[in-house]
């Protein structure tokens, strides 16, 4: 490489991270910040509507008893070894009647718009072929144990 084109490399490579750094400060004004793997969140929002909002209710709170609140919490799971699987293998993700790409679409949206604050700054959106075979095996009674047993797991983290 000569000289020129090293400097020019050097240059871009310098603006590109100026960029990223601009992002990332965006991203303390979660209006700002980019939901990414959310390719339409129109379609998540209606979909979450027709599709959760019953359990999980509008903003995300759950209830007390049976359906867990994802305001706040959700995004944890991605954070302990086994969480980002169990998320597309509860029931209520696995079996809904939504294609694998909407379907990813909607988890993404979710874990964006109920807990921003506990999502990796590496997170990694779910593709339409990772809901896909994870949804090919829904959990079935186990699926208390292995909640518990995750819960316990960020709990522990603190
Ligand atoms: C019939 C009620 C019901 C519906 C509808 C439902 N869920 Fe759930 N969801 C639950 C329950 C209950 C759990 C706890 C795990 C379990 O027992 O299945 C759960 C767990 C989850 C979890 C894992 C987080 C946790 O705290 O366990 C995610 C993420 C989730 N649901 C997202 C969704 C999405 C997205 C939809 C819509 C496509 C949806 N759910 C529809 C009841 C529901």
């Amino acid at each position: 490489m000569n000289r020129a084109r090293l400097a020019l490399g050097c240059g871009l490579a310098v603006l590109a991270s100026a960029g990223m750094a601009g992002a990332r400060g965006d991203m303390t004004a979660a209006s700002a910040r980019v939901w990414v793997g959310v390719t339409d969140p129109v379609q998540a929002r209606t979909d979450y509507q027709l599709k959760c909002q019953g359990c999980h209710r509008p903003d995300g709170s759950g209830d007390d008893h049976s359906n867990p609140p994802m305001r706040g919490v959700v995004a944890r799971f991605l954070g302990v070894p086994g969480g980002r699987e169990f998320i597309g293998r509860v029931p209520g993700v696995a079996t809904v009647d939504l294609d694998d790409a909407r379907l990813a679409n909607l988890v993404n949206w979710t874990l964006h718009r109920f807990d921003p604050d506990h999502l990796p700054r590496d997170f990694r959106p779910y593709t339409a072929e990772e809901i896909g075979a994870l949804r090919a095996h829904p959990l079935r009674l186990e699926r208390a144990e292995t909640r518990a047993r995750l819960v316990k797991a960020f709990d522990d983290q603190g």
